[in-house]
């Protein structure tokens, strides 16, 4: 099938170079010429496992990139729309780039199209698009759009496109529904996993997935809840950490507890400063925004929010206690991007962290596996960057662990307590067991349990002078 992406963001990018190994003919298109440029190049413009395994694959072959949305749209049956839906000043989605390329579509199409949305858009937007095409001059019969909102996570996005655990259509038409089933028929009907040379299968992932046809509206209901109850567990399970800390529970335990109830599940609920990334903090706004325009006041959702955001101020909090005072303290940071396994630091909680930390007059030595260089724009020059965690712990007068990268939860502590001029850490992640940090004779702050405290960090100074 001939299918055209529009848009080349993490959406788009991914899904162009998935659909093209599902075994259809892609053209991925974006106005950013440079953008378009360097992915004909193949450079690597994201770093997400097996993309870069897919792009080699298929580039210039079965995927194609152009700047050409008019002869992407006229070579296609099927045109997905992937493009920004940024959050306006009011916290509403900012649909003006899928209006655009409604509008575009409109306009060059050359007979029946079917429109896909995956975007992730607020109720109703299904809806516009039609009212837009037809706004636009397209008669009834030579379209549909079909709402099929996309749940992949960065960091696992190729897998978790190939291997999701539903696949969710919102068409309004039998013939749409008809031609989408097409487009999925290999993971619908679960023969890509035996396929020779198929991105391998994660532990644990549903084959064939669950295949949900629903009204447009649903389908857009679907995609914005997920968001916001996962945001919720998060923001639930730093609620609970921090009664944790207060009564002297441990969220550890608490929150084994809590996640192996199947009714509850233990898949996001680790405690920490907070969701970020691109799509929690906006997706949870657009959400109360709609919900608030249907005349539904969504308070948790506030709710959600507030925690999220409170979460990053005790760990400041946290970190000012531990040290005393900030002025001229040497911090050594492990983790810049929001979660691990990407190098995105949009809304990342760690950028944040350092922002604050720095206006109070720390001076920041940074590690990350992934995300330095695209910190750098967005972090003040006076951060020095390591190579490595423990250059960035040499002389340090505590570590600050903001991201939960595998590699981080397997320092060789002896050492960084060697290297560290207090020995001090800071987790935001909870990424070791208190029994760990006390064998390693480190102080150890983390969130919702104890400190470990094994004597102050002054006092051993002094003891060693
Ligand atoms: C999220 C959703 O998980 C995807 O299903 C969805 O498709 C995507 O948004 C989107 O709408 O495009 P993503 O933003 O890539 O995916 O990241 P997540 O893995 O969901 O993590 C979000 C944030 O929550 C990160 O900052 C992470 O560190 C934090 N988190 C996650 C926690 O603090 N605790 C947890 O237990 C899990």
């Amino acid at each position: 099938m001939r299918i055209a992406v529009i848009g080349s963001g993490y959406v788009g990018l991914v899904a162009s170079a998935c659909f093209a190994e599902l075994g259809h003919n892609v053209t991925c298109v974006d106005n950013d010429l440079t953008k378009i440029a360097a992915l004909n190049a193949g450079e690597m413009l994201i770093h997400e496992d097996y993309l870069q395994e897919l792009l080699h694959r298929h580039r210039g072959a079965r995927l194609i990139f152009s700047s050409s949305i008019v002869d992407a749209v006229r070579d296609s049956l099927v045109i997905i729309i992937a493009v920004g839906t940024p959050a306006a000043a009011s916290g509403e989605a900012d649909l003006s780039y899928v209006e655009s390329v409604t509008r575009e579509i409109a306009q060059c199409a050359n007979g029946y199209k079917l429109i896909v949305e995956k975007s992730t858009v607020p109720v109703y937007t299904n809806a516009w698009i039609r009212r837009a095409m037809i706004l636009n001059g397209s008669g009834l019969d030579n379209f549909d759009v079909v709402s099929n909102p996309e749940f992949l996570r960065e960091g696992t996005a190729v897998s978790d496109f190939l291997y999701p655990d539903r696949i969710v259509i919102g068409a309004n038409s039998e013939r749409a529904a008809k031609i989408i089933r097409e487009l999925y028929h290999p993971l619908i009907h679960g023969t890509y996993s035996r396929r020779e040379g198929a991105v391998p299968r994660p532990d644990g992932a549903r084959v064939p997935p669950l295949y949900l046809e629903t009204s447009a509206q649903s389908a857009e209901l679907i995609k914005h809840a997920s968001n916001a109850f996962l945001a919720m567990k998060i923001s639930f399970i730093n609620a609970v950490a921090n009664l944790a800390e207060a009564v002297g529970a441990d969220i550890e335990d608490v929150r084994e507890g809590i996640g192996s109830d199947s009714r509850i599940g233990s898949s996001f609920l680790r405690a920490g400063i907070g969701y970020g990334g691109s799509c929690f903090p906006k997706d949870i706004a657009a959400f109360q925004s709609v919900a608030r325009e249907h005349g539904y006041h969504f308070e948790l959702l506030e709710q959600v929010r507030k925690i999220n955001q409170e979460q990053l101020q005790r760990f400041l909090k946290k970190i000012r206690t531990a040290l005393w005072t900030l002025k001229n303290k040497r911090l050594a940071v492990l983790g810049l991007a929001f979660k691990s396994g990407t190098d995105d630091v949009r809304e990342s909680p760690a950028i944040r962290i350092i922002q604050a930390l720095i206006e109070e007059g720390c001076l920041i030595t940074a590690f990350d596996p992934a995300a330095m260089e695209k910190a750098r724009t967005l972090l003040s020059e006076s951060v020095t960057y390591a190579p490595d965690p423990y250059t960035a712990a040499h002389g340090a007068d505590a570590l600050l662990i903001l991201t939960e990268w595998k590699e981080f939860a397997a320092l060789d502590l002896p050492r960084i307590k060697q290297l560290l001029n207090y020995p001090v850490v800071l987790d935001g992640r909870n990424l070791y067991t208190l029994q760990q940090m006390a064998n390693a004779g480190l102080n150890y702050y983390s969130i919702g349990r104890a400190p470990v405290e094994i004597f102050h960090p002054m006092a051993q100074r002094k003891a060693a002078e």
